[in-house]
């Protein structure tokens, strides 16, 4: 659901802002260090109580405040908006309340699903697997509604298995049952990850198709396991190693999305530019399989669109997010490469920001 009005206080140096966001495109745009990131980071803190950029909310919040929030309309089509309201303290209390009710961070994910494209989707490339699980996991999430059960489930048999390896000794029966329990879930999340790899390549080979030339860009989900042999069969065999080791080294903790472009690990082949097509093809993709299967558009921050890219690829990003209908805030230093990019029906808003203070502007 877009967001149709936003009032921020105590993000970063943003003390106090209000502003009333086009439902498509919004554009901000100010010097460095103005506050441009800080206003992606206050509608990420609305969606998931916390930063993409740090971890730990002191920084996040505007120094020497006890308390940073951020509260918003969430426009319903013909319906009246609702509100929703997202407190934390730093002491640690977070509060967030949806159209009168207190609601929890799950609740919350389904009502605001964002995604980032900012330097760190290049992680999605160049960083560890988990990155790349991450990815999928936030697409199976939405895509089937066992999925948080399945994934919370073998998180803790994962835990409990590996808390054993470190033991040593391990009574055979007591392994068994946990390995029964362990491969139930494995199989189950493999599954589901699979079905939402399955769904998801399409959208994604479309809009690279769109974005990108140059290279031939396949995707490859490794489920974490050999599947050609028994899944109990791999534990047993590496159950020395695991106990050497400590954890377990076959299962889908090791998944992994791999992505070649000519064959070849696109980490390795291709160029920044590219690289940041491909990615943001990934993240595109997935909001448009969510708005298919949801009926609902995705909320994108899109931290300086332009860099990386020439004049003519940065155009066809933005025409590709002119043609969905997500509601994209993107920011950039200086906004005149993308002023004339947009069609005229498109309604596009244009904020500039400087230290901390946001105007409309045309
Ligand atoms: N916790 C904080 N309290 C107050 N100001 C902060 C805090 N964290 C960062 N800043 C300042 O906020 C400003 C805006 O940063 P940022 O949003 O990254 O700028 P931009 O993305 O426009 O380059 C920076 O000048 C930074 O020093
Ligand atoms: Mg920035």
């Amino acid at each position: 659901m877009p967001i149709s009005s936003l009032s921020i206080s105590h993000i970063r140096n943003i003390q106090q802002a209000e502003l009333t966001p086009s439902s498509r495109i919004n554009v901000i745009y100010g010097e460095n260090g103005s506050g441009k990131t800080s206003l992606l980071e206050a509608i990420h803190f609305l969606g998931l109580t916390r930063s993409f950029r740090t971890s730990q909310f002191k920084y996040l919040v505007t120094q020497d405040t006890p308390q940073a929030l951020v509260f918003a309309q969430l426009a319903q089509g013909a319906h009246a908006a609702k509100p929703l309201g997202v407190e934390r303290q730093t002491s640690g209390d977070v509060r967030i309340r949806y159209d009168a009710n207190t609601i929890d961070l799950a609740e919350l994910a389904g009502l605001l699903p964002l995604q980032v494209i900012n330097t760190d989707t290049f992680d999605l490339l160049e960083g560890s697997p988990a990155n790349r699980r991450q990815f999928i996991d936030w697409g199976a999430f939405y895509f089937d509604p066992a999925f948080i059960q399945v994934w919370r489930g073998f998180k803790r048999v994962l835990q409990q298995r590996n808390s054993l390896l470190k033991c040593g000794k391990i009574d055979p029966a007591v392994r068994q049952v946990w390995d029964r329990e362990f491969i139930q879930y494995a199989q189950r999340i493999t599954e589901l990850r699979f079905a939402y790899i399955e769904q998801l390549i399409p959208d994604f080979e479309a809009i690279l198709a769109h974005l990108f030339s140059g290279a031939e860009i396949r995707l490859n989900f490794s489920p974490g396991w050999d599947q050609k042999v028994p899944l109990d069969e791999l534990l047993g065999a590496q159950l020395e190693r695991d106990i050497r080791q400590g954890y377990t080294s076959a299962g889908p903790q090791r998944a992994d999305l791999r992505v070649k472009a000519d064959g070849i690990s696109a980490a390795e082949r291709l160029s920044r530019g590219q690289k940041k097509l491909v990615v943001s093809a990934l993240k595109l993709a997935q909001g448009t399989l969510y708005h298919r299967l949801s009926g609902r558009p995705c909320v994108y921050l899109i931290d300086d669109l332009p860099s990386e890219l020439d004049q003519q690829h940065s155009r066809l990003f933005c025409e590709y997010l002119e043609q969905t209908t997500n509601q994209c805030f993107i920011t950039c230093v200086d906004p005149a490469s993308l002023r004339t990019v947009w069609r005229p029906e498109t309604d596009v808003a244009y904020f500039k920001i400087n230290a901390g203070e946001l105007v409309q502007t045309h």
